[in-house]
């Protein structure tokens, strides 16, 4: 990771922090790994983002209808899902120093021909494209330069941990000390319902929504007057334990997912994913994520689970490296046909024009509430400068949040505080905020430092009540990205502001 990426990261959870953005959860305890708290204005974004989502996907289309299932469901529908034997990582613990590794994630750069020396151990990043360069990058410089003199004859290989050729060990990336056998560790968080606690009690807190909209699937086919195609979508807690939670709030233990489940006939399937793939890709660029940082990558066969026939990844370019932040797959009548067989159920789906019964294929894109968060955080992030009162350029942080998503729309300012200034600011900020727009008031300090304050809030348009105001009733509108000043009647700002944020 290059040093100035590790410095925007640095700024962005400080700002975070101080602006009220993220916390650490019971920070007062010490905060606990893996989990964050989100502060007023962090709240607002991520919400903001949740119902864009849920306009987008549920209320704005004919073939798709919401749910909202529990966290803890009966057992079986994670053995139906394959998540109680298969939702494990391999890991991999030091035997001198106790880290624990993700094994798929330790990468060794190995030599073959002639020197055959181990070269590096290393990464935690979370794609293998950027553990592999850093694995390369971090490479024993000693070992490396001796090899760099016959470069040329040198043939590279790069191993997981846990898949080291002709028994070698891998070592620590920490300390180089050796590291054990690679062992599955499930990452369902356990619990108990009810008073005993024993096996028959066992209960997980979900690690995905998917299932419980599976699990709805026949409520929703029985009560609804809905024909394939059609989606099912869910925004909710989703809880892994996951071995090395990392990069702020990317791979947390507790976290929300946005999912959809899309229902077609088989024959539909590629037709659907492609549609999936492509309206996935471009709901996050019209919010603002600028394509240049964005990608979809196509998984290779080898890298698709046995029931998927295709996936795609929407990728950012976090500060940290390029990292999921969807994905759409293509499962096939996996799921279905898994709680058919566990549950007993019919699940075949009856097209009454055709006389067909089949279990539909599924398209699921699947995204994280908390990565879009971050992501948006990320592009929102700018330094540039803007001029004080006095006319004089000043650095200034800037979060430039597409309007629909900033978490506060309007802050109105009296000049001063006399002269009735006041009382005519606090009308218009009840006036936008009785239009269900969020506004905040601010009367304190030189007017550059209230504008400041909101820059860094991300909030797109300052309202000033000056001295004209009480002659002709007209406020000054700021607007944060181009700094430009438009002149309004005052009975003019909730029209104005409500046009702009709910593009
Ligand atoms: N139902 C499919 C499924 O859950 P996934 O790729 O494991 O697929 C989907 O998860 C999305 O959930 C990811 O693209 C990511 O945005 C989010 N996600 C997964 N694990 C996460 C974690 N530990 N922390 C934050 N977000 C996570």
């Amino acid at each position: 990771m290059a040093e100035n990426a590790n410095e925007l990261m640095d700024k962005l959870v400080g700002l975070a922090k101080r602006r009220g953005f993220i916390f650490p959860s019971s920070e007062i305890y010490g905060g606990i790994n893996g989990f964050w708290d989100y502060g007023p204005l962090g709240v607002e974004l991520k919400r903001n983002i949740k119902e864009a989502w849920w306009a987008d996907i549920v209320r704005k289309r004919d073939d798709m209808v919401g749910l909202d299932s529990t966290i803890i469901m009966n057992p079986r529908v994670w053995e139906a899902s394959g998540h109680v034997v298969n939702f494990n990582d391999p890991l991999v613990d030091c035997k001198a120093c106790k880290a624990r590794f993700r094994a798929d994630k330790v990468f060794f750069v190995l030599a073959k021909d002639g020197e055959n020396a181990l070269l590096s151990a290393g990464a935690e990043a979370d794609d293998d494209e950027a553990a592999r360069s850093t694995a390369t990058a971090a490479a024993n410089s000693k070992t490396r330069r001796r090899l760099e003199d016959h470069a040329e004859s040198i043939v590279w290989e790069i191993h997981r941990a846990d898949k080291m050729p002709d028994g070698r060990k891998a070592v620590c990336p920490k300390c180089g000390g050796e590291l054990t056998d690679a062992r599955k560790f499930n990452m369902m968080f356990k619990t108990f319902v009810g008073a005993l606690e024993d096996s028959s009690a066992v209960a997980y807190l979900r690690p995905e929504t998917a299932q419980g909209i599976f699990a709805n699937y026949k409520n929703i086919i029985d009560t609804q007057r809905i024909k394939i195609p059609f989606g099912i979508a869910q925004i909710g807690k989703s809880f892994r334990n996951e071995i090395n939670p990392r990069n702020f709030t990317f791979r947390s233990r507790e976290f929300e997912q946005m999912e959809i489940e899309f229902f077609c006939h088989p024959n539909e399937a590629d037709k659907w994913y492609e549609y999936w793939r492509a309206e996935r890709y471009n709901w996050y660029v019209g919010l603002g994520l600028t394509s240049a940082k964005l990608r979809l990558r196509d998984h290779q066969k080898e890298e698709l689970a046995h029931y998927a026939r295709a996936c795609a990844d929407v990728e950012y370019s976090f500060p940290f490296g390029i990292s999921e932040l969807e994905g759409i797959a293509n499962r096939t009548d996996f799921d279905l046909s898994q709680h058919q067989k566990y549950s007993g159920k019919d699940l075949a789906y009856f097209d009454d024009e055709t006389k067909e019964r089949f279990i539909p294929y599924v398209i699921e894109p699947s995204g994280g509430v908390d990565r879009a968060v971050l992501a948006f955080l990320c592009e929102a992030y700018t330094e540039d400068t803007a001029p004080d009162e006095h006319g004089n350029p000043q650095p200034r942080t800037v979060m430039r949040f597409h309007p629909r998503l900033a978490p506060v729309k309007a802050a109105v300012f009296p000049l001063v505080k006399k002269d009735g200034m006041p009382e005519a600011a606090l009308k218009i900020h009840n006036a936008i905020k009785a239009a269900g727009i969020t506004s905040s008031y601010d009367e304190k300090g030189a007017v550059g430092r209230r504008y400041r304050r909101q820059d860094e809030a991300g909030t797109p348009f300052c309202v000033t009540v000056d001295g004209l105001t009480l002659q002709d009733q007209t406020v000054t509108v700021r607007d944060r990205d181009t700094l430009k000043q438009d002149r309004i009647a005052a009975d003019a700002v909730v029209r104005y502001v409500s046009e702009r944020v709910r593009a």
